[in-house]
């Protein structure tokens, strides 16, 4: 029973916070508004989703290598990659009632939304997202820098450091996580749009004619990772961008879309970024950003292929595709049933009682279990709200350890989906779980 999308959004949310997925920043000043902690549980699936993203983009790849760019940047490389000058958004306010709106995402241009009047809007002024800040300790004379509004320059211009170091040729690629920040107008839906967020961004080098063919590559591949984790079909979609929607440089782009609450909106962009971006570097750079090929003797600068995707707001996505109530015993189970890769915790240790004779074997088994799994350990309550707790944190796997372990030296599995329950000897826990948690 999916509860229906009205109250979706509220029940992940209030989940979200009690359960310490994610926590208003500064929250004990009044909290600051539109960024977010990652709590305890939070931290942990945000790590797998950009684990199982990593995993699959460059791990299990020949073609792709990693890299970690820094975050503060010149204005130089801002301003090769056009985002100085374009990186904008059109901002209005509303006389009326103060209220602070972006052009582009209202219904209707002329109407605030706020206050609901018409006519009350200022002229439009374009808004540059970029955070700027100073490097060294007077500002008068220190430097501007800016936080990086995307990972994908760092990538750019690495480009010829990765190439002479990696052993690498086209097509290969440069794969990126890490945070950016945007000054964004109207931030809002809780962590889908913030000003500081974390994205898992890759650059795909490929010869200049082969460019068609990987955009295709990678827009399966994408839709196959979301699919692989679980995404149900009917809530995610490819859109392709119509002519008018395309940047002026990009021959083709498309979206990841997800079912949201609110309507379909925007988990990841795919977008074959022609030479647009190595070619406005080597410009402004002075250094050629090209391949030489030393068998055909061919130089040319390579096309690139762009899967960008948003680490934060895809976590968020997976956890509103995973939120599930049913009916048990006359009572509602909150279950979240993320694949067992995004799972905060694989396994929760619950001991049935606190009683002493209880605490060793327990202890045991955690320590059996921790080095091959994130593990929770929980010894207060009765063991049937110690269940449902894992439930709601989408934990797969309860181990109970009760007081037939004493003689038996086994233990009872509780699956999170099924509710079935199993005795495996604590000497074949090991293997019995690897079993059912793919890596
Ligand atoms: N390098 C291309 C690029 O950055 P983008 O569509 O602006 O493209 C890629 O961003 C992804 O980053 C988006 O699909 C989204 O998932 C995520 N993202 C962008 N802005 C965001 C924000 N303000 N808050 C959370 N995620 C954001």
């Amino acid at each position: 029973m999916v509860p229906n999308d009205d109250t979706l959004f509220d029940k992940v949310v209030n989940l979200s916070k009690r359960r310490g997925f994610v926590f208003q920043s500064a929250d004990i000043y009044g909290g600051f508004r539109s960024t977010y902690d990652y709590g305890p549980i939070g931290v942990l699936l945000l790590r797998n989703v950009k684990e199982q993203w990593w995993r699959t983009m460059v791990q299990l790849r020949h073609d792709v290598v990693g890299l970690d760019a820094s975050i503060l940047s010149p204005p130089a490389v801002w301003q090769a990659s056009g985002h100085l000058a374009n990186f904008t958004d059109p901002l209005v306010d509303c006389r009326d009632c103060g209220a602070r709106h972006r052009l582009d995402k209202l219904d209707d241009p002329d109407t605030c939304p706020s206050c609901s009047k018409s006519g009350t809007f200022t002229e439009a002024r374009e808004f540059n997202l970029m955070f700027k800040t100073h490097a060294g300790p007077m500002v008068e004379s220190a430097a501007e820098v800016y936080l990086r509004p995307e990972t994908a320059q760092g990538m750019f211009v690495n480009f010829a450091n990765v190439l002479n170091t990696s052993r690498k040729k086209p097509p290969f690629g440069i794969a990126q996580i890490g945070k950016s920040f945007r000054n964004e107008i109207t931030p809002g839906n809780f962590v889908f749009r913030t000003r500081e967020f974390e994205q898992m961004e890759m650059e795909f080098f490929v010869p200049p004619d082969d460019s068609p063919e990987w955009y295709r590559h990678w827009c399966d591949a994408r839709m196959a990772w979301y699919d692989d984790l679980g995404m149900p079909a009917d809530k995610m979609r490819l859109r392709e961008h119509e002519g008018d929607e395309l940047s002026h440089y990009s021959t083709a782009t498309a979206d990841v879309e997800f079912l949201f609450p609110w309507g379909w909106d925007e988990l990841e962009g795919i977008a074959n970024r022609t030479d647009f971006d190595l070619n406005r570097h080597a410009e402004h750079s002075g250094t050629k950003l090209e391949y030489h090929d030393p068998a055909s003797g061919d130089r040319y600068v390579p096309h690139v292929i762009e899967p960008a995707a948003g680490a934060t707001r895809t976590a968020m996505a997976f956890l509103m595709a995973a939120y599930d109530e049913e009916e048990v015993n006359d009572d509602v189970r909150t279950v979240l049933r993320l694949d067992s890769r995004l799972a905060p915790y694989k396994v929760a240790i619950l001991p049935l009682s606190k009683k002493p004779e209880l605490i060793d074997p327990s202890n045991e088994v955690l320590g059996l279990l921790q080095p091959h799994w994130m593990c929770d350990y929980d010894q207060t309550q009765a063991i049937g709200r110690r269940y449902r707790r894992q439930d709601e944190i989408g934990t797969p796997f309860c181990v109970t350890i009760d007081f037939d372990t004493l003689d038996d030296r086994a233990v009872t599995v509780r699956e999170r989906d099924s509710m079935a329950q199993e005795r495996v000897a604590i000497d074949g826990l090991v293997a019995y779980l690897s079993e059912r948690l793919p890596a």
